[in-house]
């Protein structure tokens, strides 16, 4: 059975305070929830309280990005090594915010999940189409060159120690979700184009979906079948929202 998921992205949101509110609350309603995964991706600054609330429970720690160098004189950056020093498990790589706003090209992406996978960590891969790319009906070409210059750096069984999240651009902080068949569509695409390299790594990846899952549109989407939970953005910074989407993947 794929390992069903759902992992919040605080983006650059929360304090010290603000923190530990939230995850009180989340690790207070979802800490028995059984083979089903929790993380929480929050920003570098906050990693050292977060796993130290995080300790003795079954949420997982994840970063947001991280270098693609291994050391050295990169002023600024934070490297996988030190990632994995605060028990960090999970690493969001290709974010479309990091692509658009930071100039993250599929070659610097593909590095980052390299690095990441050295230091004994977990890639969430983003992949997705803007809006331009959707009504120009280039969506699985965009997709498969995202999906191909990771394959052509690490190789297709790399991703039996990643995760893929299909973001579409438009879909992001929003509020316009994709129906759940616009999503399934392209999750099967995704599995096939792994398929046809490696069918069992295809089998066993977990894809979510991504962009503006709420509470009210998690069920219909987590229920398609090759949509393996979420990633999401706003609504995990509401405690009862993200604990309520959570719970929709038992379904
Ligand atoms: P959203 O963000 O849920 O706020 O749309 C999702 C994401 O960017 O990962």
């Amino acid at each position: 059975m794929r390992k069903k998921m759902v992992a919040g992205n605080w983006k650059m949101h929360g304090n010290l305070v603000q923190n530990k509110q939230l995850l009180d609350a989340v690790i207070a309603d979802l800490n028995e929830l059984g083979e089903d995964l929790v993380v929480v991706c929050v920003p570098y600054l906050y990693l050292p309280s977060v796993q130290k609330q995080l300790q003795n429970t079954k949420i997982a720690l994840g970063a947001q990005n991280v270098s693609q160098h291994e050391m050295g004189a990169y002023t600024g950056e934070i490297s996988a090594s030190m990632l994995s020093d605060f028990q960090c498990q999970y690493v969001i790589v290709g974010h479309s915010e990091r692509r658009m706003l930071f100039g993250e090209d599929n070659h610097v992406v593909a590095k980052k999940y390299v690095a990441v996978q050295n230091a004994g960590m977990a890639p969430i891969l983003c992949v997705g189409e803007t809006l331009e790319q959707r009504e120009a009906k280039v969506t699985k070409q965009v997709i498969e060159q995202q999906l191909m210059s990771v394959i052509s750096l690490a190789g297709v069984e790399s991703f039996n120690k990643a995760v893929i999240a299909y973001e579409p651009v438009w879909a992001i902080g929003t509020g316009k979700t994709a129906t759940p068949e616009q999503a399934q569509d392209v999750h099967a695409f995704i599995r096939e184009e792994i398929a046809k390299q490696n069918l069992n790594v295809a089998n066993q990846l977990t894809i979510l979906y991504g962009g503006s899952v709420k509470d009210n549109n998690a069920p219909e989407l987590f229920a398609m079948p090759d949509i393996d939970g979420g990633l999401i953005g706003g609504a995990s910074l509401i405690a009862n929202d993200f604990i309520a989407i959570c719970r929709a993947l038992r379904h």
